[in-house]
């Protein structure tokens, strides 16, 4: 009798756990168009999956009356359970209990998971649904916070952090997202700011909304602090599961391999024209990714942001890898500000879990002008050549069309431990284009001949011996700095061969305490 009274409470307890806020706060939630802290958690792992900590678990403030106001779990939904069955831990945070705000022991349940997730190896996911501090708690909410912090340190670069952020994310808050691996937003009901509208109105007088200040379109394309905007929460969530299925667990594992049904040796002849033949027409890059991989799938990183380079992951005969391409219909795939910091996060995490980069290069060159210089591309694009320079995964560049002046060192050359590196046919590898290059070498002469059509011709002949000295792979090829020539319709095939031969790459930095990337 007595066990089933217990039973009773438990299930009660669970029950009532199970509500958070309350029904009214629950409907109020779904009429915003958002999920609950439980059913994200439900459409995220694998069915069933679902293990979790410290439901029981209340609050220990006492101000503001809030000793009579306790919700069972707190605010926050934590625990552990599988994606594609493996293992994450996970906290979601719960709007409907105190607008999903920070206590002391809210931060001490998210404490928990990262701890575990840190011991097992297993990635974390977070997602953000709240007000910020608890304001009632003060400062053990902010010592909650840091608690939070010091662990996403801590796990950087020893397991993938994910955050979705599918509510508000205001103040010190956006701290714990800013420092996890990627962030997913929602174009609806998602914005993060570290100073809200109203305080910005104070201090600077400039009226903005929510959304404009930070929505997801805000940070897909303004900052680039989201990497992925989803139409809408099942979307984001089902996002991320499809990243994890291109990431290991832990920095001690390999990425997960899979089976390739796509043949390894899969001509794709429409690489071979894919190059316009004036070389100051755009083609798109993405195109050649998906021609390339396994079953044409590319999950592209950072999609909205500096669109004149693309990252993201791709398979080669099941096995993972991070891409980095040149895009020449976006800017002509010039290298600007932007375009360095992305590339140079991406390629540092792709070193830092083990996954394989391959490059695509086909870069007029940096940006010039004073936005760029003021801005210190000198500094940022130094990040990206750090990365290359520093990564030690095995790294397979191929050479599409141009990789001219600094941008061609910077892309992953064969100077900066390039493993594996072929160009197609028609690349050409030079300081600089033929035009800049025969005002600088020949602009005096030419200026001194006075009949135009001798001028033209001049110019014409001076161009076609540099085009010919330099507009093409075999100069570069002739030093060793190029592997090989490639024929285009065959990338998919040699950069599986050349992934092949590099799984065994053992390569290790001088010991440090760590490198001082410039910032
Ligand atoms: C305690 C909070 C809260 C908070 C919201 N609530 N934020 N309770 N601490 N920080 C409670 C509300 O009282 C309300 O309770 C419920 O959550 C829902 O809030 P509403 O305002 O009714 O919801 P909505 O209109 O959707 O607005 C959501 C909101 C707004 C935009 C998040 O609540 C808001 O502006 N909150 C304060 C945000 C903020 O300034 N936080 C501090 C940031 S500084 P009831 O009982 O009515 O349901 C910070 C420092 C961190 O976080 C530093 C780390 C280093």
């Amino acid at each position: 009798m007595e066990s089933t009274n217990q039973l009773k409470t438990l299930l009660d307890k669970r029950a009532e756990a199970k509500l958070g806020g309350g029904q009214k706060r629950i409907d109020t939630q779904h009429a915003k168009g958002k999920l609950t802290a439980r059913e994200r958690i439900e459409l995220l792992l694998d069915e069933n999956s679902f293990e979790e900590f410290d439901m029981f678990v209340t609050h220990r403030c006492t101000n503001f009356g809030l000793e009579d106001q306790k919700y069972l779990a707190d605010g926050v939904v934590t625990g552990f359970g599988t994606i594609d069955a493996r293992l994450v831990y996970v906290f979601s945070q719960d709007f409907t209990v105190f607008g999903g705000s920070l206590s002391e022991t809210f931060a001490q349940k998210i404490c928990k998971v990262m701890d575990m997730a840190l011991k097992m190896g297993a990635p974390i996911i977070g997602i953000n649904d709240s007000g910020g501090a608890r304001i009632q708690e003060g400062v053990t909410s902010l010592a909650g916070y840091a608690e939070v912090f010091q662990r996403n340190i801590m796990a950087s670069g020893v397991i993938p952090q994910i955050s979705a952020v599918f509510g508000p994310c205001a103040g010190g808050a956006v701290y714990s997202p800013a420092l996890t691996d990627f962030i997913m937003m929602t174009k609806k009901n998602s914005y993060m700011f570290v100073t809200g509208p109203k305080v910005v109105k104070t201090v600077t007088g400039e009226v903005v909304t929510d959304d404009e200040l930070g929505g997801a379109m805000v940070h897909g394309t303004k900052s680039g602090v989201t990497h992925f905007i989803a139409e809408d929460e099942q979307e984001g969530l089902l996002l991320i599961r499809k990243l994890l299925s291109y990431l290991p667990q832990n920095n001690l594992e390999e990425p997960p391999l899979s089976v390739c049904l796509d043949p390894i040796d899969r001509f794709e002849d429409s690489l071979n024209t894919i190059i316009p033949e004036n070389p100051n027409k755009p083609y798109d890059v993405k195109d050649v990714i998906h021609a390339i991989a396994d079953d044409n799938e590319f999950f592209e990183v950072h999609r909205h942001y500096a669109p004149n380079i693309v990252v993201g992951y791709a398979k080669f005969n099941g096995q993972p890898v991070g891409i980095v391409a040149n895009q020449p219909s976006y800017l002509a795939g010039v290298l600007d500000i932007n375009a360095s910091r992305k590339a140079a996060r991406f390629v540092r995490f792709c070193d830092a879990f083990n996954i394989p980069i391959v490059t695509l290069v086909d870069v007029p060159g940096f940006l010039p002008g004073t936005t760029q210089e003021y801005g210190g591309i000198i500094i940022h694009g130094a990040k990206l050549l750090f990365a290359y320079g520093e990564a030690t995964v095995p790294k397979v560049t191929i050479i599409l069309r141009k990789a001219y002046g600094g941008a061609y060192d910077v892309m992953s050359s064969k100077h900066l431990r390039g493993d594996i590196n072929y160009a197609w046919p028609n690349a050409e590898i030079a300081v600089m284009g033929p035009k800049g290059a025969i005002e600088i070498l020949y602009q005096k002469e030419y200026m001194q001949i006075e009949n135009l059509e001798e001028r033209a011709q001049f110019i014409a002949d001076k161009t076609e011996e540099y085009k010919q000295k330099f507009a093409n792979p075999y100069n570069a090829a002739s030093y060793g700095y190029i592997d090989d020539i490639i024929e285009p319709r065959n990338t998919r095939f040699r950069i599986i061969r050349a992934l092949q031969s590099l799984a065994t790459k053992k390569v290790v930095n001088p010991p440090k305490k760590h490198s001082n990337l410039p910032l």
